[in-house]
């Protein structure tokens, strides 16, 4: 296949292993296997799965931090194997975790959004256009000179994204970027996402949190290693019996609607979102 014809992100029959020493013998531990991705430039995709079915480990593939076993990883074309592009390949995708604590290092949140820029030679007149820019985009303009440690958690995990956004990424890997955070927290980092995601920006979030999923554009579910459902948030959450056996949830307004419905109230069954809940209610009480 010519690059020209890859999609932006290739994942191709990847397996990957972690490798740990009991009693003096190997102990392989399979943790994705033969899992094949393709995501597109722009899409806003989201990444559901009990814990230690591999979501982590995948997105570690998608910059390099982990390399194939088997199979091939391409971001843009570039093979993630390939060392003479990890430069390359690590600024076009950048990656948020969970802990925003851990991501920030600076004691003023505008040092820390130039930090990276500063490791790596960009102009000061550069880095201030970049890191005003950045801080901006995630809302966090007015803090530029706060110490990170006295803001919210839903602020911090802003800074952290605006430190990647400043590197001009491509693509955002977020790994549960609001599991340590309140719900103000999660629902700012959500807005910021979809803003970037409008802007734009190729979103890739590992979550646990059904109603994140479900205002994402795609869904894809893996367990056990595998992807096993990869469609729109309603083709995913309209199957949940085969969720449920996964040990995850539905949205919680597609746990109400259903059970509405089994009460003889007349509701669509493939309502995920709380903004389609309120109107059909309101339709149905009006
Ligand atoms: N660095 C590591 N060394 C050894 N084993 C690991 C390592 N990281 C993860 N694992 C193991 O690999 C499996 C998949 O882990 P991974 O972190 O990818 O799962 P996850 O889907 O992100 O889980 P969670 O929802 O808990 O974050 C688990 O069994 C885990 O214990
Ligand atoms: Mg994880």
């Amino acid at each position: 296949m010519d690059n020209m014809d890859k999609s932006f992100i290739e994942v191709e029959n990847v397996s990957f292993s972690y490798y740990s020493d009991e009693d003096g013998e190997s102990k392989q531990n399979k943790v994705l296997k033969n899992v094949s991705l393709s995501i597109k430039k722009g899409e806003f995709t989201a990444i559901l799965g009990h814990n230690g079915s591999g979501k982590s480990t995948l997105a570690k593939l998608l910059n390099a931090i982990n390399l194939p076993d088997e199979g091939k990883v391409y971001i843009d074309g570039m093979d993630t194997a390939d060392e003479s592009r990890l430069f390359d390949i690590r600024k076009t995708v950048g990656m948020v975790f969970q802990n925003p604590d851990n991501q920030i290092i600076a004691a003023v949140v505008e040092e820390d959004v130039a930090f990276a820029l500063e490791n790596i030679g960009v102009e000061p007149s550069e880095i201030r256009r970049r890191v005003d820019e950045a801080l901006k985009a995630v809302g966090m303009y007015e803090y530029r000179e706060h110490a990170p440690h006295k803001l919210s958690g839903g602020q911090k995990q802003r800074v952290a994204i605006a430190g990647v956004l400043a590197m001009k990424p491509e693509c955002i890997v977020l790994d549960e970027p609001t599991a340590m955070l309140d719900p103000i927290g999660r629902r700012e980092i959500m807005k910021t996402i979809k803003e970037l995601n409008s802007l734009g920006v190729t979103i890739v979030l590992i979550t646990h949190y059904m109603d994140e999923a479900a205002q994402a554009k795609r869904v894809v579910v893996i367990d056990n290693g595998e992807i096993v459902l990869d469609d729109t948030p309603k083709g995913v959450f309209s199957q949940a019996k085969k969720i449920k056996d996964m040990g995850l949830d539905v949205p919680q307004v597609t746990e109400l609607t259903h059970a509405l419905y089994d009460c003889g109230v007349g509701l669509d069954l493939d309502i995920i979102t709380e903004d389609e809940c309120y109107n059909a209610l309101f339709e149905l009480l009006k």
